[in-house]
């Protein structure tokens, strides 16, 4: 039995701390952490009302690096579960260092004044975990996350050498607002307005913001306009998948969406750099961030479901083969379950499955620095299809056979 600390207590920590709460087998001891205490509270009510079961709250700044070191040198969690934003996977990796903790995220860092996701800051704490002797697990969320664990089950069990795939994110559901972000306002515009970029032949290729787009089917949802944008996964897949020669992320989104977007980006209300307002600085997109819906808050009412997988060509036995493996999640199940909507959920349930992996060793403890697709797919898999995310794998037709 094991304790674990859980950082942030938005969308995604709701469900993590929801999630925890009910694997009595695993955690005996679940903490749950955030900047704002109310939040906390709010979170803790709510689990012994569905789960049946009392967590531990607590507060703390996790910009803060020694206020965080002395939470986990107190504390002494198998493993830190971080689901606040990702300006704090450093401040909470270096305290990891600091206590010696076990850290697992499900986004890479960003840093706040330059809207770039790169792995490379977080790579940089490959030989410092390694000579502690501890481990870090990045992205084990959805995507990045599953969609890794999926292509590395490709690899593994479906074909000798894998040559392209495509990573469609498809969220099918209605929350009934005119606009609102399923995960956190900030990070969710910041990466969508961000120029597309993908993978192919060794090389990087941009492309202008959601100016290449395409039609896919989606299990479960049906045919939708899909969108080419650069997603943080496609950066270490490309190291690690072989033979690989292209891969790319899309994603669907709404006319009306992308009607919102724009006119927000028309008039510079998702800008990241400071103005001066009244003689004040003022962030927009902070700002705006304080007038749209919380993500949580979409939850009740949310109809519909997401599909998101794989796509995925190769070789198998000297044959072509392509292959789509997938999960659909409805939204309204996640409400009845742990009170959240599906985007939520499909990134909660992952990182307690990784957590469970680390602390139950069936992911034999490895100090450095990891990427989910270079661990075991198989015990992964298994436990996150039991814990709400069942997964399919589809034969598709290879195109001329
Ligand atoms: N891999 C995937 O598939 C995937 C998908 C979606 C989201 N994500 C990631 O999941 C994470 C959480 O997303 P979300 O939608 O849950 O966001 P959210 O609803 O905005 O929640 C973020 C939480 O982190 C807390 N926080 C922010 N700064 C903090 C600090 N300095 N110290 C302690 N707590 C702090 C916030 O506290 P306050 O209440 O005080 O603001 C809030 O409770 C993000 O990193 C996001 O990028 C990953």
């Amino acid at each position: 039995m094991a304790k674990v600390l859980i950082i942030g207590a938005g969308g995604v920590g709701g469900v993590v701390a929801h999630k925890c709460a009910q694997a009595r087998d695993v955690f005996d001891d679940v903490l749950l952490v955030s900047r704002t205490l109310s939040r906390c509270e709010k979170l803790q009510r709510e689990i012994a009302e569905v789960q049946g079961r009392e967590i531990r709250i607590g507060q703390v700044d996790a910009d803060d690096v020694a206020a965080t070191t002395r939470l986990l040198e107190r504390e002494r969690p198998a493993v830190v579960i971080n689901v606040a934003l990702p300006y704090q996977d450093l401040p909470i990796m270096d305290a990891c260092l600091a206590a010696g903790v076990d850290y697992l995220d499900t986004a890479n860092y960003e840093p706040p004044d330059v809207a770039k996701f790169e792995y490379k800051w977080q790579w940089a704490y490959r030989e410092r975990f390694r000579e502690r002797g501890i481990m870090a697990v990045l992205g084990s969320g959805f995507d990045p996350g599953v969609t890794n664990v999926y292509c590395a089950h490709a690899q593994k069990h479906l074909f000798d050498s894998i040559r392209h795939v495509d990573i469609l994110d498809c969220n099918g559901g209605s929350h009934g607002k005119a606009f609102a972000t399923n995960f956190n306002p900030e990070i969710n515009i910041r990466e969508i307005t961000a120029r597309g970029r993908y993978w192919e032949r060794g090389e990087w290729k941009e492309t202008d913001p959601l100016s290449v787009s395409a039609v896919f089917d989606y299990p479960g949802v049906g045919e939708r306009k899909s969108f080419l944008l650069y997603h943080e996964e496609l950066e270490s897949l490309a190291l690690n998948l072989r033979g690989l020669e292209r891969i790319r992320f899309w994603m669907t989104f709404g006319e009306a969406y992308l009607k919102h977007l724009e006119v927000l980006g028309n008039v510079g209300m998702t800008r990241i750099d400071p103005v001066l307002y009244e003689g004040h600085p003022v962030v927009p997109i902070k700002f705006l961030k304080e007038l749209l819906p919380d993500p949580s808050s979409l939850a009740a009412g949310y109809t519909g479901k997401t599909s998101i997988g794989c796509l995925i060509e190769g070789v198998k036995d000297g044959k072509p083969r392509k292959v789509f493996i997938y999960n659909i999640c409805d939204h309204a199940a996640c409400y009845r379950e742990v009170r959240a909507q599906a985007v939520s959920y499909t990134t909660g349930v992952p990182a307690v499955t990784g957590a469970v992996m680390m602390v139950t060793g069936q992911w034999p403890k490895q100090p450095g620095v990891w990427n989910m697709e270079e661990l075991d797919p198989d015990p992964f898999l298994a436990d996150v299809a039991r814990r709400g995310l069942p997964w399919v794998v589809e034969e598709r037709a290879v195109a001329g056979s």
